[in-house]
């Protein structure tokens, strides 16, 4: 399985009478989603995110309008995404750091996540997230 960030190409069934996309867990995706939630009402130039999760997984749909994604793995691999179209998913591993930024007017993020809300797995301080991503 690939466990880098990379986009997954959703399945689009274009009809004349308006487009369809699809997420089956486990299949489109690579987990089951014990969680859905989403972005959204972004006022101008706010961004959003800015920590890592130890554990969580997450795919991150532009429903709407467009916005960035930014990911760092903490070894020195960064990774931009422009996500503008609502049949791509972007695949973020575990141990990523991130951030939504670049919002357009009325953007909608759509972001299934494989664990449960659980504060404590998240990591907010970028200098503790890198010490943890090279086993210091
Ligand atoms: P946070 O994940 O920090 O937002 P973002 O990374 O998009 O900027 O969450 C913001 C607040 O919402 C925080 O107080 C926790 C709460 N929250 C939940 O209660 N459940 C959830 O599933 C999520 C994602 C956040």
């Amino acid at each position: 399985m690939n466990k880098k960030p990379h986009i997954i190409q959703l399945p689009k069934i274009t009809d004349p009478r308006g487009n369809l996309s699809v997420i089956e867990e486990n299949n489109h995706i690579p987990f089951k989603v014990k969680r859905t939630y989403w972005i959204y009402d972004v006022p101008g130039g706010e961004t959003r995110g800015g920590h890592a999760y130890r554990d969580n997984e997450e795919v991150i749909v532009a429903l709407s309008g467009s916005f960035d994604v930014l990911l760092d793995d903490g070894k020195g691999e960064k990774y931009q995404f422009s996500l503008n179209r609502s049949y791509y998913g972007l695949f973020v591993p575990k141990g990523t750091w991130r951030e939504l930024t670049n919002f357009s007017t009325n953007s909608l993020a759509l972001i299934l996540s494989s664990t449960e809300y659980s504060a404590e797995d998240y990591i907010r301080d970028y200098e503790q997230f890198r010490k943890e991503a090279n086993n210091e």
